[in-house]
């Protein structure tokens, strides 16, 4: 049975290979496997007889902000609720954490908002948030759509 786990280093090669995978069909961006590295206590994976099919990231940006990053789940195993647990796992650990906002930039906003998230203009995130947009092919063109989780108090 899958369970939700911490990541540990060995997860990485695999991490970095799943969210790359998608990223050159175009449905999300692509991680260099040093980022995975310097962020893998970010990192929850699901694991299937030790191989990795599905991970999420928490980064802690601020005070008051989380983002959600690197969503993935293998195609097998899609569609069955796991992306949603891995959203739940790390939107508890901002609770648990006081983080008051979590937000995602994404290309898959309907899965986010099934999940409580809401949809925002993108201007509205703080400019601290750009700095890891740097390093963004993409930038400064950012084709992503920007949501925001609230807790309520
Ligand atoms: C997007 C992704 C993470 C969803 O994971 P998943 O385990 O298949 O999703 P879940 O089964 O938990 O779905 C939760 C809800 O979101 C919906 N959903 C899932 N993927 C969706 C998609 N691509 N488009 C629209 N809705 C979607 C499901 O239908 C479900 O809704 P329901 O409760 O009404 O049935 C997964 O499909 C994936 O890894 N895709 C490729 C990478 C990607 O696009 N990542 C996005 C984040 S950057």
């Amino acid at each position: 049975m899958e369970i939700i786990e911490k990541a540990t280093i060995k997860d990485a090669t695999q991490i970095h290979r799943m969210v790359n995978k998608f990223a050159d069909q175009g449905k999300m961006l692509a991680r260099p496997l040093s980022e995975i590295y310097e962020n893998i206590r970010d990192f929850y994976v699901i694991r299937e007889q030790g191989r990795v099919i599905a991970c999420a990231a928490l980064h802690v940006i601020w005070e008051d902000l989380a983002e959600i990053k690197s969503v993935a789940v293998t195609g097998d195993y899609q569609k069955k609720g796991w992306g949603e647990k891995l959203v739940r796992v790390c939107l508890e650990e901002a609770a648990h954490l006081n983080i008051p906002k979590v937000f995602c930039l994404t290309y898959t906003p309907e899965f986010f908002s099934k999940c409580g998230f809401k949809i925002i203009d993108r201007e509205n995130l703080p400019q601290k948030i750009w700095g890891e947009c740097f390093k963004c092919p993409k930038f400064p063109d950012c084709d992503e759509t920007a949501l925001i989780y609230s807790f309520k108090n």
